[in-house]
């Protein structure tokens, strides 16, 4: 992976949220029938779907957004800030009905959060908006999804990929049981460990040689992330082999998953080795969490990059 290493007419599809994020910086995350005071409040922006587009698009490729916004300041905004970061944003359709998606969280001293999402006008992004925009399954390298948007709207642009055989990228968070009866082909299926369990019933290691088989769902290759803990890589046919990420003092953990993802997608379509799409998305995540918000610590390929030859020598 080098700087100027990819190819420059390849494009990431991305269907998902776009929230605004009010965060708020505790000392300990409240328990119920608590009242707390806060250090700090802040409003950034993000939602998964757009946090992946982000870091999809500083890997360096062109990346394009369906998503829905509300007829707001917040969604007219968010639509100027990508347009500027260099998303293709004529995809990002505004509902006259729902207010732009939002997302309060709790962040305290150890970087742990909590996120309540209030859906908004992501829940407005229904297939009839992927109909119309169809081409762009079409033209993509590659798509890639999480479950921030309605589930039948991500089951049809799932569907629409698989008929124009464009390759899926999955993170199926926040998780929802229902994807376990979609009869849908997933290239690379991205999960936490609490997601492997709710996915194959217990939780999965290392030593789980084999790609655990699902009864609808076909999947090429899992990634199991962990944190600052090994990742853990199953392919068809092969032995599941780990992936170390960089050891990092965490600041702010929201949205790291969603940096892994969008620069998986990245390396993804560079057609590198699979070994080296995951440790470059591990170094990704983990420089996303030395600054607070989900899109302010995003890299940029530039600062993956040579933060990896600082680490490899
Ligand atoms: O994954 C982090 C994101 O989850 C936040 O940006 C918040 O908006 C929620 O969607």
């Amino acid at each position: 992976m080098t700087e100027e290493e990819f190819t420059p007419d390849s494009e990431i599809l991305v269907i998902g949220s776009l929230n605004i994020d009010q965060t708020y910086r505790v000392d300990n995350l409240p328990q119920a029938g608590q009242t707390l005071h806060a250090e700090g409040c802040f409003t950034s922006f993000g939602g998964k779907g757009a946090n992946q587009a982000l870091a999809a698009r500083r890997t360096g490729h062109e990346v394009s957004m369906i998503g829905c916004v509300g007829d707001d300041a917040h969604g007219e905004k968010y639509k100027e800030r990508f347009t500027q970061e260099g998303i293709q944003c004529e995809a990002i359709f505004t509902s006259e009905k729902s207010p732009t998606g939002s997302a309060f969280i709790t962040l305290d001293s150890r970087g742990e959060n909590t996120i309540i999402v209030h859906s908004g006008a992501n829940a407005d992004l229904l297939s009839e908006h992927l109909d119309s925009v169809q081409n762009l399954f079409k033209k993509a390298s590659v798509v890639l999804l999480q479950l921030e948007c309605p589930l039948p709207t991500v089951k049809y642009a799932i569907q629409l990929a698989n008929k124009y055989r464009t390759p899926v990228i999955l993170n199926p968070s926040p998780w929802n049981s229902e994807i376990l009866d979609w009869e849908v082909g997933i290239d690379t299926l991205i999960v936490n460990q609490s997601e492997a369990c709710s996915l194959f019933g217990s939780s999965l290691n290392a030593s789980h040689e084999k790609l655990p088989e699902l009864a609808h769902i076909k999947i090429q290759t899992l990634i199991l992330t962990q944190g600052a803990r090994d990742t853990i890589i199953y392919e068809q046919e092969k032995k599941a082999f780990t992936v170390s990420p960089p050891n990092l003092q965490a600041v702010d953990t929201v949205g790291a998953g969603d940096t892994f993802a969008g620069a998986y997608a990245g390396a993804f379509i560079e057609e590198q080795q699979l070994i080296a799409d995951i440790e470059f998305a591990n170094n990704a995540a983990s420089l996303s969490t030395l600054k607070i918000g989900a899109q302010k610590g995003i890299p940029s390929r530039k600062e993956i990059i040579e933060f990896m030859k600082g680490t490899t020598g």
